[in-house]
């Protein structure tokens, strides 16, 4: 059965105009005005309404044992609310521990997914260690269509790799066409600080972002890029918060090193005050990079704006308040994450081309067509146009509402984001050219999502 999206108004990176839209199967098909349309067709009115390419978020967690809990959204929950908030496609990061076996990992990982997202979905592939294995276990990985690999420069001696290791590593990632997402933060400065200030009986979650203070992710940012200048490798910074990591990693770029930039919802719309309010109510707000002071967020916006940030993404971790507690007796045992993944479009919607922050065109390459591009599925996905997957959003940017845990879809108890006002929502939904949502409701198949495989880019 074919789908029309008759009389709305089709925006994507680069163009702004009217049209209707035809998809046979699951592909864009036609593209013109006055389209007709088999009697069978599913016709959606658009009239009033903007017409997205499908979102992609290049970020999320959904499976997640960490710091001795799990993130607590299954495939099903976090797709279903990824598609009401807009977003059609996900990239999870695989994140095994430094004692886990990669391959044996990226089994589990796919088959936690097949069959269970109602969106598509790809990962990548966190390398928690390097040794002789490592090259041949990776490169199957890459030829599986996994080519993008994670690092954390935090979390030493879970996740965190060495400089010895993140120099293979991304030789490594070089030689095999792989893009490298980084979490850059340093690990030795954090655990001698989060040591100090227990030793003082600084306990609670508002000694979180003093223990890991932005020094801290400026030294990361900027040892991540020179291992990029080094191997010659292509990187991407992972949820740049302050000002002065940007900085690092824009000097980088300008220098000719292969680095991208992703910023989070979480770090351009929260501030560290989130997480100085007295007991559970800051625990939270815990995420890394920590939540900042609030003079970093117009540096990063404006960024955004100007395209020096190129994605927006969520870091999706969906932890409950129980979790959070784990650490109410000594802020590092707090579990870190934040959930966004089905606020992240509205809210970008909202405070950036709403409030005069983002133009409308930077707003959906942000969000759909540069992590499209930069992770390998670009012009299957990222854009609207003949030949592209049918992920649609059809977004009604005169609805009105407030985010709050008790209307989400993803498995937690509290949103990060509670009473934020939102000013527009997706309408109509769809993956492949099947309608999944309707007026903010799930009506689709679920499991219907598929793995995304993609080539190596050899950048
Ligand atoms: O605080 C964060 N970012 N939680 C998710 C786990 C990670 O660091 O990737
Ligand atoms: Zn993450």
């Amino acid at each position: 059965m074919g789908l029309l999206i008759r009389h709305g108004t089709i925006v994507t990176a680069d163009a702004r105009y009217r049209a209707d839209l035809y998809a046979e199967g699951e592909t864009v098909t036609r593209i013109g005005a006055g389209l007709d349309a088999p009697p069978d067709a599913e016709v959606v009115d658009a009239t009033g309404k903007l017409i997205f390419p499908g979102f992609i978020d290049p970020h999320v967690h959904v499976h997640l044992p960490f710091m001795g809990t799990c993130a607590k959204d299954t495939h099903a929950t976090a797709s279903v609310a990824a598609l009401v908030g807009g977003t059609t496609t996900y990239i999870e990061m695989c994140c095994p521990t430094r004692n886990d076996d990669a391959p044996a990992a990226y089994q589990l990982w796919k088959t936690k997914a097949a069959g269970n997202s109602a969106c598509d979905y790809a990962f990548h592939m966190s390398v928690t260690r390097h040794d002789a294995a490592t090259d041949a276990q990776l490169g199957e990985i890459v030829a599986d269509g996994t080519a993008s690999f994670k690092i954390y420069l935090a979390y030493q001696g879970s996740s965190g790799v060495d400089d010895g290791e993140l120099y293979r590593i991304l030789r490594l990632a070089k030689r095999l066409g792989a893009i490298t997402v980084g979490h850059c933060e340093n690990a030795v400065i954090v655990e001698h600080r989060q040591q100090e200030l227990l030793a003082l009986g600084r306990t609670g979650p508002e000694w979180h972002e003093p223990s890991r203070p932005e020094v801290v992710e400026a030294e990361g940012t900027n040892r991540f890029a020179t291992f990029l200048e080094a191997t010659g490798a292509a990187g991407c910074v992972a949820h740049v918060s302050c000002e002065s990591a940007l900085e690092r990693a824009v000097a980088a770029r300008s220098r000719g090193v292969r680095l991208w930039i992703e910023a989070v919802v979480p770090h351009l719309l929260l501030d560290r005050a989130y997480a100085e309010r007295p007991g559970v109510d800051g625990m939270k707000y815990i995420m890394s990079p920590p939540l900042r002071d609030r003079r970093n967020q117009k540096p990063l916006w404006d960024a955004l704006a100007q395209g020096l940030i190129d994605t927006v993404a969520t870091d999706h971790c969906p932890l409950d308040t129980a979790q959070k507690l784990r650490g109410a007796d000594a802020f590092p045992l707090i579990p870190n994450g934040l959930a966004g993944i089905e606020d992240r479009v509205n809210l970008l919607w909202t405070y950036g081309v709403e409030r005069g922050r983002l133009d409308l065109h930077r707003f959906v390459d942000a969000a759909s067509t540069r992590p499209a591009r930069l992770f390998g599925l670009f012009p299957r996905k990222g854009t609207i146009a003949v030949g592209s997957d049918a992920d649609l959003v059809v977004y009604d940017p005169q609805w009105r509402g407030v985010v709050s845990a008790r209307s989400q879809l993803c498995n937690s108890d509290y949103n990060p984001f509670e009473g934020f006002p939102v000013a527009g929502r997706p309408s109509v939904v769809t993956v492949r050219g099947r309608v999944q949502v309707r007026d903010g409701r799930f009506v689709g198949q679920p499991g219907r999502g598929r793995m995304l495989r993609r080539e190596p880019a050899y950048f």
